[in-house]
Order: structure tokens, then C-alpha cells, then sequence
């Protein structure tokens, strides 16, 4: 290729690089997008973009194991990335295992063998160092400073757009944690397993819904929203949350208002999950057949998403102890949903329990492992566990 079209062939790479960057703002997808990227522009086997945790004083960087995605992490200073982050120098390197600041660490995790190694740091606004862009094992030859110049565009490139992504990330993150935590407070007064209850059910309603062909990012938000489904109960008094026997018909009337009080308490909200959350609130003690409450609502006129948490809060009110009453088998709390099927709960959405039931277990299960009902055990993750690993604090 002669020369001229290298440039022109560079110059098309750059501006490719620069729309699919700006078009995505979540960060994990945007380190694929950028390190795919990278890696076609400057013709390397390899690209990780290194971040730095500035609370853990470490950088981290995300690597494909086979089909998994890991976090791997290492301390500041530490490694070739260690080295770019601290001292904001580039770095370029032929061989990689004769150089003192290799440590390995990260090939012997991932079974790779770097060779050539060229790493430029990456600044945010304010040139805060916000990691290091490292591409490796360079196809033809050893990196030139063409390379080094072309990968400091490409950082640049990159920078605002990760920094953006990673603010907008924090946002969501404390987002969902102040839900679930707001969901707690209902529960910290009504049942001995705080924040269990809340954790299994969303885990099924997020299953139930994918599970009735709901999209991805609707499945997430009924599994973000649904455990403020009883947010409601912090206005009912103890004497009745916490009454040992059968509730008075009385008692049972006022009860029946927590969705009421849920619905007040979250409507109007601004944020689309709290929206959400609101109809959950409100319509989740609904029957299919019209004889729910508070307002008899029936079969479709029923929300989607409090129809199918109806079926998931039941099914796991069944297998729990309560103070009112103890805990049901599997099978029986099943049969008993399948039993109301058309009746109290939505066909479809019974259907879907029955096709999952394995899945819901042992997502159940999962749950029951894990320790007490802090919020370290509510995982902010997706489904699909991508984000399972993320720093909290980048
Ligand atoms: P919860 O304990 O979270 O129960 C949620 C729903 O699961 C109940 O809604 C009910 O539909 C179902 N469920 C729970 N246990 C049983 C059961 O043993 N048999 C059957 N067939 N269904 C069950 P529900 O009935 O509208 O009650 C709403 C909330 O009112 C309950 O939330 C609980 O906090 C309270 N509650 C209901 N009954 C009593 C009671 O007898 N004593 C006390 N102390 N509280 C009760
Ligand atoms: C790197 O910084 O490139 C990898 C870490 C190491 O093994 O030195
Ligand atoms: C009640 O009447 O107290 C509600 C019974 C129940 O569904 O648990
Ligand atoms: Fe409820």
C-alpha cells in the first residue's frame, strides 16, 4: 500500500473509532468496542485499556477467559501499566520478559505470552490519569513511533468518552443501590431474612420475564424495580406487620393498603425504575380473575410486570417462614400457583414459572448461599453476570 492510502486507509479507522465510541455509554461496552478496535487500527494481537481505582490505589482491566470476562487487578506502579500510569510516560517495549517491570502476573492468569508491549497513558480532563491504553504482540515488526503517536489519538480519542461512561456507570450504580436500599426498610421490620426475600424475588422476576420474551432492558428494570414491590409496608404498624396469628378482617384491611402507600410514595417519580416500581407497587396484590385488591383489577387490564411479580413474591412467600406462618415445599408452593392459574395469577406469566422452575431454583439456591442481608449480596449486575466483578469505585 503506498503511502498516501495508508494515510487515507488511517484516516477512515480514525473516524470509524471515533463514532462507535461515541455512540456508546456504558462502560463495559465501550472497553469491547475500543479494544476491538484497536486492535484491527494498529494491526496487534492485543489491546486492554487498564483503569485506574484510585480508592483501591490499583488499576483494573477486563480479560476474556475462554467464555468468561474477568476483572483482573493489580496494584499502582506495579507491571508496564503500573509503570505508564505513574510516571505518564509511554512505554515501548520488544520484548516484554526482559524488561524488570514485566512482572507476567497477568499472562499467567490469562495463558498468554506478550512479546511486544506499547503503553501510553490515558487522560481524563485536568490530565487526571485516568489508566493506560496497552496494545501487545504487534503482527509485523516492532511498534514504531507511528504507532506511539497513532495510540496517543486513539487515547485521547477515548479518554472523555470512558470518563463519561464511567460517571454515568456511578450514577446508575447508586441509582440501584439507593432502591434496593430504600426496599430494605420495608423489609428490615417484616421479616427475619432482611433483603433475601428481596433478592430471590427479583432474580425471578427477572427470570419470568425474559422468560415471556420481554426485552433484555425491560427483563432488568422489573428486576431492579420489583423489590420495592412492598416499600408500602413502612406505614403499616407493627401491631399488624409483625402480628404472630391470623390477621382480624380489620387488621387485613388495613394491610391491604401497603399498596396504596407504596404507590403514593413512588408516583410521579422522575426516574423510568421508580415509574416502574410504582405500578409493581400498586397492582401486585391484583388477581387475574378481578378479586385482588385495591382495585379489582382484571386479566390484562393488570400490569405485565405486576402480574408476573405476583406470581414471583407468592411463590417465594410460600417456601418462606413467616411470623404468621411456616414454609412451604417446592412443590407444593408450584402445584398451588399452577392451581391458580387463570384465577388469582396470569396464565402466562404460571407458564412461565412451570418452564423455569429448575432455573428459579437454583437461583433460589444461589441466593440462600450467600450471607445475611447486607447489601453487599444484591448484585448490580445484569443477567448475564458482566458486570460481576466491577470496582464500585473507578
Ligand atoms: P407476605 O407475607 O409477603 O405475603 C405475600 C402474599 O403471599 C400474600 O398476600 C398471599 O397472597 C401469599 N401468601 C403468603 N402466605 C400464604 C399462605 O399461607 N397461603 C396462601 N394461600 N397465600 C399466602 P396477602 O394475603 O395479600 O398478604 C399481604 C401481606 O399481608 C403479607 O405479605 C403479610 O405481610 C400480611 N399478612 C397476610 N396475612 C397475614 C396474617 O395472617 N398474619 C400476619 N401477621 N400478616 C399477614
Ligand atoms: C502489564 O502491565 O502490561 C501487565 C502486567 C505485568 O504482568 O507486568
Ligand atoms: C388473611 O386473610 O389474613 C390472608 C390470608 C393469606 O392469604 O395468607
Ligand atoms: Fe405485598
Amino acid at each position: 500500500m503506498g503511502r498516501r492510502q495508508e494515510l487515507e486507509k488511517r484516516q477512515t479507522l480514525l473516524s470509524r473509532f471515533g463514532r462507535l465510541v461515541a455512540t456508546e455509554n456504558r462502560l463495559d461496552a465501550l472497553l469491547t468496542i475500543i479494544a476491538e478496535e484497536v486492535r484491527n487500527i494498529l494491526d496487534v494481537d492485543r489491546c486492554s485499556v487498564f483503569l485506574v481505582d484510585a480508592y483501591k490505589g490499583e488499576l483494573w482491566t477486563k480479560v476474556a477467559l475462554g467464555m468468561e470476562e474477568k476483572i483482573l487487578r493489580m496494584p499502582l506502579g506495579q507491571g508496564i501499566a503500573g509503570f505508564v500510569a505513574k510516571t505518564g510516560s509511554a512505554v515501548n517495549i520488544r520484548d516484554a520478559y526482559r524488561d524488570t517491570r514485566f512482572t507476567q502476573d497477568l499472562d499467567r492468569v490469562t495463558g498468554y505470552q506478550t512479546r511486544s508491549v506499547l503503553a501510553v497513558p490515558l487522560k481524563g480532563r485536568d490530565s487526571k490519569a485516568l489508566g493506560v491504553f496497552e496494545v501487545l504482540n504487534k503482527n509485523k515488526g516492532s511498534f514504531t513511533d507511528e504507532d506511539e503517536g497513532l495510540l496517543r489519538i486513539l487515547a485521547t480519542m477515548a479518554a472523555s468518552f470512558i470518563e463519561n461512561a464511567t460517571l454515568y456507570d456511578d450514577l446508575r450504580r447508586s441509582h440501584l443501590e439507593t432502591i434496593y436500599r430504600m426496599a430494605l426498610v420495608a423489609e428490615f421490620r417484616d421479616q427475619a431474612d432482611t433483603g433475601q426475600h428481596l433478592r430471590r424475588m427479583s432474580r425471578f422476576c427477572g427470570i419470568l420475564a425474559s422468560a415471556m420474551g420481554m426485552s433484555y432492558q425491560e427483563s432488568e428494570d422489573i428486576r431492579y424495580a420489583s423489590p420495592l414491590h412492598d416499600i408500602g409496608k413502612v406505614a403499616i404498624p407493627d401491631a399488624i406487620l409483625r402480628k404472630p396469628d391470623k390477621l382480624s378482617p380489620e387488621e387485613y384491611e388495613e394491610m391491604k393498603r401497603h399498596t396504596i402507600y407504596g404507590s403514593q410514595m413512588l408516583v410521579n417519580a422522575e426516574s423510568r425504575l421508580l415509574r416502574l416500581a410504582a405500578r409493581i407497587a400498586v397492582s401486585h396484590h391484583e388477581n387475574y380473575d378481578g378479586t385482588g385488591y385495591p382495585y379489582a383489577l382484571k386479566g390484562e387490564g393488570i400490569p405485565i410486570e405486576a402480574r408476573i411479580v405476583a406470581v414471583a413474591d407468592v411463590f417465594d412467600a410460600l417456601v418462606s417462614k413467616r411470623v404468621y406462618k411456616g414454609a412451604w415445599t417446592h412443590a407444593d408452593a408450584l402445584a398451588y400457583i399452577k392451581a391458580e392459574s387463570g384465577k388469582r395469577f396470569d396464565p402466562l406469566s404460571v407458564e412461565k414459572l412451570s418452564e423455569c422452575f429448575a432455573d428459579v431454583v437454583t437461583s433460589m439456591e444461589e441466593e440462600n448461599r450467600r450471607s445475611g442481608g447486607d447489601e453487599g449480596g444484591f448484585s448490580f449486575s445484569p443477567q448475564n453476570g458482566r458486570f460481576a466483578d466491577r470496582p464500585p469505585h473507578i
